[in-house]
């Protein structure tokens, strides 16, 4: 019997994680800690929300108090943690809000881990989920490697980048059992419509423009996310303490290439003349300080712990199609509200 904390559970990559968990091992408690932001949606987990080893706490892991007092209502064995503010363009308006949650609400968890453990911490286990975008931006060639220097180059990588680094010195001057992963870019089911493929499967959907920014030359590694998940069950129970694994696809697109991809299959699966979709691709104003290409070498993780893809990408990007379309309701109702006044601001700017 183990206890797990999963933070972030109500999130895209969080969600899948749960649910990996919760089927995987009914010998294990898992508590989902999530704030419910507007990345957070408990409908992401309906299959699970009665599940005997599934228990949802609402609670925001900068609230120094609440997180202690969990860790005293509960006795964790490991944490797995993703609660994150994780969008580019939203830690270029609000970095600071970047900063509560990823620094300092990461250093909270840290820290109750560590007083929680103290003495008795053969067995536990804090792993850290990050991002590949902590290492920077690559030119035409080469690939991310667990020793690539870190060069965060917007808030959000800088915030992950930070929150990397506490949980390395809480490894060297603690001695907690630290496990961290950098992954690239996921794509899947229950990814919120602020980035690039679900925003574009909207807007196809809706027959609104398709915001590409720049020339749409930016080249990003995409991994589904049931592949990620896998990745973390596999590292959280067989990762080697203090170490990094980076995490990624082999699978590299450019923004404009991508889009052209998912407009092929918009098309064919909602009964448009090929190329209908195509038209509503629209250049707009570039991201500051865009990225110009990430790519992740996965050799570590393959080699030690036996982990690959399982999935290739025309497939995966078919499957999500799939679930979008099958899943009209849950983009409908996460696109209401709150997200017209995002979307408005954000692309308003051209
Ligand atoms: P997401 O934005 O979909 O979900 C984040 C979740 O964290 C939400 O449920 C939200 O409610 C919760 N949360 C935010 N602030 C919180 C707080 N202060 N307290 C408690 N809960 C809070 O993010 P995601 O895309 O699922 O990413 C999950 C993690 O994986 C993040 O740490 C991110 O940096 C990392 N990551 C994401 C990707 C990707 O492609 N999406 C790739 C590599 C790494
Ligand atoms: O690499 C891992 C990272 O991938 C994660 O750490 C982040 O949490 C996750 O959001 C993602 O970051 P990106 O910035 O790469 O993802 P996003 O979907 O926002 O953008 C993908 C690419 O598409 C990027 O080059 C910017 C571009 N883009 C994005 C949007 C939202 C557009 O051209 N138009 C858009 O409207």
């Amino acid at each position: 019997m183990k206890t797990i904390l999963i933070t972030g559970g109500a999130g895209f990559i969080g969600s899948h994680v749960v649910r990996l968990f919760v089927s995987k091992y009914p010998e294990y408690q898992l508590v989902n800690l999530d704030a419910l932001t507007y990345a957070g949606n408990l409908e992401n987990l309906n299959d699970v929300a009665d599940a005997p080893n599934y228990r949802f706490e609402k609670g925001d892991i900068t609230d120094e108090v609440f997180v202690n007092d969990l860790f005293k209502r509960y006795t964790f064995d490991g944490v797995i943690h993703l609660a994150a503010e994780s969008h580019v363009d939203r830690s270029i308006t609000d970095p600071f809000s970047f900063i509560r949650t990823n620094v300092f609400g990461t250093a909270i968890l840290l820290h109750a881990a560590k007083e929680a453990w103290k003495g008795a911490m053969e067995g536990k286990r804090f792993y850290h989920v990050s991002t590949d975008e902590v290492y920077g931006s690559l030119g035409a060639t080469g690939f991310f490697t667990e020793e690539t220097a870190y060069d965060p180059r917007s808030p959000y990588s800088a915030s992950k980048a930070s929150s990397d680094h506490f949980v390395r010195a809480y490894h060297h001057t603690y001695g907690l059992p630290v496990v961290i992963s950098n992954c690239s870019n996921n794509y899947g089911a229950n990814h919120f419509p602020e980035k690039l493929i679900p925003l574009a499967i909207h807007n196809i959907r809706t027959n609104k423009p398709i915001p590409v920014y720049g020339k749409g030359e930016n080249v990003r590694d995409w991994l589904w996310v049931n592949d990620h998940a896998r990745a973390i069950d596999v590292i959280f129970h067989t990762g080697v303490n203090g170490e990094t694994y980076n995490i990624g696809g082999h699978n590299e697109w450019t923004n404009i290439a991508l889009i052209h991809k998912l407009c092929e299959i918009m098309d064919r699966k909602l009964n448009r003349e090929p190329g209908t979709s195509a038209q509503l691709i629209r250049f707009v104003t570039d991201r500051a300080g865009h990225d110009l290409r990430y790519a992740i070498d996965s050799t570590k993780l393959q080699n030690e712990l036996g982990w690959v893809p399982s999935l290739q990408f025309e497939e995966g990007l078919e499957k999500t199609v799939d679930w979008y379309l099958a899943n009209q309701e849950w983009l409908d109702n996460v696109t209401s509200g709150a997200y017209q006044e995002y979307y408005r601001k954000q692309y308003s700017r051209d």
